[in-house]
């Protein structure tokens, strides 16, 4: 079976079981929002969640995501306002942005194991996402906005 889900509808691919997830997604799919990196599991930028949880696309087999459910960031609030959306663009996380769908779906994964992320849990989560430009501060504020906000609803 060739079939998953993503981004809440069902997809069906025509490519070798062992192709990478990453593929999958970007050339039969045709979703660019996920980069590709390093290609080895070592920088990040293709970060999708694999049910619900982050993981690296250019390392995992197609084969895994069959019958699951994938998300990548065009998935990851259908009008694009989620908190870390909001909270990247009010302070100009990226720059040249080609890291930052990855770092969003990491970060998505941090808030839910640590709804108030110190700077340890930040630089443990996301340690692993590599950013050639040196947006670190920004990202980190970033996530702590968003994590702000969402702590701040959630008690509304
Ligand atoms: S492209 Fe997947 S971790 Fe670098
Ligand atoms: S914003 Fe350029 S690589 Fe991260």
């Amino acid at each position: 079976m060739s079939q998953f889900q993503l981004n809440g509808q069902a997809v069906t691919v025509d490519v070798d079981d062992d192709t990478p997830l990453l593929w999958a997604i970007r050339d039969t799919l045709k979703l660019k929002g996920t980069k590709f990196g390093c290609g080895i599991g070592m920088c990040g930028a293709c970060t999708v969640h694999l049910n619900g949880r982050a993981i690296r696309s250019c390392v995992t087999p197609v084969r895994a995501a069959y019958g699951q459910t994938v998300t990548t960031i065009e998935g990851l609030s259908p009008s694009g306002d989620h908190p870390l959306q909001k909270a990247w663009i009010a302070t100009q996380a990226p720059q040249c942005g080609y890291c930052q769908s990855g770092q969003i779906m990491q970060a998505a994964t941090l808030l839910r194991d640590f709804p108030t992320p110190t700077d340890a849990d930040i630089d443990q989560v996301m340690g692993g996402n590599l950013c050639r430009c040196m947006a670190y501060p920004r990202i980190r504020e970033a996530i702590k906005q968003a994590a702000a906000e969402i702590q701040g609803a959630s008690h509304e």
